[in-house]
């Protein structure tokens, strides 16, 4: 019998953000797995979870190389899978800690590619989890969509390149990784005129939080990874 693979949301940072089952199942697993990056071993999901395992649960940091270089990653995943995959065939259940939800821009899902593709009888279960821009917009009031709005969730990672495409369809914008590339988004932002529709949300529910709506000091900051913004063609006052 082969066990079961759960793939479980732990929310963006407060542990209290966790779903009920998300707590239960941690409790009834038999070995928790998080990423880490191979740099530091470091994993927030696990950090953000700790507080919720049983103190005997097996506990282990799945390493990834911080590159986009295929070959690289791919031969992480693979060694990453081996693991998950003998676990499985041991009988064991086991669950994969991601920040936020399993389904929205996560490692998860590499990972669940592998495993099916080795395992294709093997039961796999995901747990959602609040996404980041989900707490973002709690935690700046800001509605991300009200009526017949729409939202469109993109990535910053390649500086906002396709924002002006986004924005055009789309009443309401979420960027998620606005950091390496901020300078980009925020001439974007700027050429757009949506200088003072957006909101910057950064390490949302952890030690260091910061919600800016003020673009001139926007423009001062050098964000940390944790960081996204809310972009609202109708503006962002309620
Ligand atoms: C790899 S994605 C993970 C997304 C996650 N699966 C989710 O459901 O939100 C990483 C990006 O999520 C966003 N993010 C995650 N946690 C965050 C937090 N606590 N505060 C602000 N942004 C966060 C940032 O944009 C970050 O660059």
């Amino acid at each position: 019998m082969l066990g079961t693979f759960y793939g479980i949301g732990v929310g963006p940072g407060d542990p209290e953000l966790l779903t009920l089952k998300a707590v239960r199942v941690l409790n009834q697993v038999d070995h928790v797995f998080a990423a880490a990056s191979s740099k530091n071993d470091y994993s927030l999901a696990l950090d953000i979870a700790r507080c919720h395992l049983r103190p005997a649960t097996p506990v282990d940091c799945l390493n990834f190389p911080m590159t986009f270089e295929p070959e690289h990653l791919e031969t992480a995943w693979q060694a990453n899978c081996e693991t998950v995959r003998d676990l499985l065939v041991a009988g064991k259940d086991v669950a994969f800690l991601t920040l936020g939800d399993p389904m929205t821009f996560s490692t998860f899902n590499y990972l669940l590619r592998k495993v099916r593709r080795q395992l294709p009888r093997a039961r796999v279960q995901v747990i959602p989890g609040i996404t980041s821009f989900q707490a973002a917009a709690a935690c700046a009031t800001i509605p991300l969509a009200e009526g017949e709005e729409t939202i469109t969730v993109i990535s910053g990672a390649k500086g906002g390149e396709r924002l002006r495409e986004v924005i055009a369809v789309s009443d309401n914008v979420v960027l998620m990784k606005a950091y390496k590339q901020f300078p980009q988004i925020l001439s974007h932002i700027e050429a757009l005129g949506l200088e003072h529709k957006c909101c910057f949300i950064s390490r949302c529910g952890l030690e260091g939080e910061v919600v800016e709506t003020d673009f001139g000091r926007m423009s001062a900051m050098n964000p940390h990874y944790l960081s996204l913004m809310i972009l609202k063609k109708g503006g962002i006052s309620v």
